[in-house]
């Protein structure tokens, strides 16, 4: 992805984010702290592919980004993953403090379906796929405390990671008028860049620095793939999973040549 297509996505949403106050502060800081910018390139790329213009796709791919900043402040909690570092930066709630952390949270998830408020079907895909995160973050927390089988971790990765994902595809390939056929096809890419996308994230927390991730590391031990299974076979399933979303796009051609592009760009391990 480029430069323009990463600047564009920060001034739009600049423009939708609230300018006056601590709450607006503490959405601006976690916003704007560096993430990847992973979901609105997913967004802006399923657009390309299916020959439809990024200004189309620009309020729901922020809005996409709003409800995975959320998503993020949340998980950083003390009561949940009680983390002190996110995207390179002190958490939301330790520069804040935890009241106006999770108020920011809840900000950010209202607004971002105020954005997308007249594009209903889109709407309601992101509603659906948000449910379904928090399901995951749920089972995700549960997962701590039990024996977890390996089709039992996919699907919290499924649901805690590739939900969004799938949404981002999909609302995008909604608002751009696709047919059912190629949203399906869309639909099992992103649920396997998804596994992928998380199974990496799962290895890097045991491989990788905190430096280089900007969030703590071996946070998640005791309940990622590398403990269930060991890293050399963690490994083998986030290529297999990549492999698979790269498969799925088989009908689309050279159109979908960014889609592609991400798998490698964006799932390292
Ligand atoms: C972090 O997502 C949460 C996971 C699903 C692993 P990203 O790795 O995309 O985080 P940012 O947006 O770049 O900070
Ligand atoms: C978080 O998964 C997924 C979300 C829905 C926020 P993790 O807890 O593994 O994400 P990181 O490692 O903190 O970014
Ligand atoms: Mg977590
Ligand atoms: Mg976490
Ligand atoms: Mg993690």
């Amino acid at each position: 992805m480029t430069n323009d297509e990463l600047r564009l996505i920060s001034s739009e949403l600049n423009k939708y984010l609230p300018k006056n106050g601590k709450l607006a502060k503490a959405m601006r800081y976690s916003i704007f702290a560096g993430g990847k910018r992973f979901r609105p390139i997913l967004c802006l790329a399923t657009a390309k592919t299916l020959g439809c213009s990024a200004k189309k796709i620009l309020p729901f791919a922020c809005a996409v980004e709003m409800i995975h900043t959320f998503t993020l402040i949340h998980d950083d909690l003390p009561a949940m993953d009680d983390s002190d570092l996110r995207r390179g930066k002190p958490a939301c709630h330790k520069v804040f403090g935890e009241a106006v952390a999770i108020l920011a949270g809840d900000a950010l998830n209202t607004l971002a379906f105020k954005i997308i408020s007249s594009q209903p079907e889109a709407s309601r895909v992101l509603a659906e796929s948000l449910l379904t995160v928090v399901e995951g973050q749920a089972a995700d927390i549960e997962s701590k405390k039990k024996k977890i089988s390996v089709s039992g971790l996919k699907k919290i990765h499924s649901w805690k990671t590739a939900a969004l994902l799938k949404a981002c595809v999909r609302g995008a390939a909604l608002i751009c008028g696709a047919a059912p056929k190629k949203i399906a096809a869309l639909t099992e890419y992103a649920e396997h860049l998804g596994l992928a996308f998380q199974v990496a994230d799962d290895i890097l927390d045991v491989t990788a620095t905190r430096e280089k991730l900007g969030k703590p590391v071996k946070a998640d031990i005791g309940k990622g793939f590398p403990h269930l299974i060991g890293l050399e076979r963690s490994r083998k399933l986030a290529a297999d999973e990549k492999i698979k979303s790269i498969k799925a796009l088989v009908g689309f051609g050279s159109r979908a040549d960014s889609l592609r592009q991400i798998v490698n760009q964006y799932v390292l391990s």
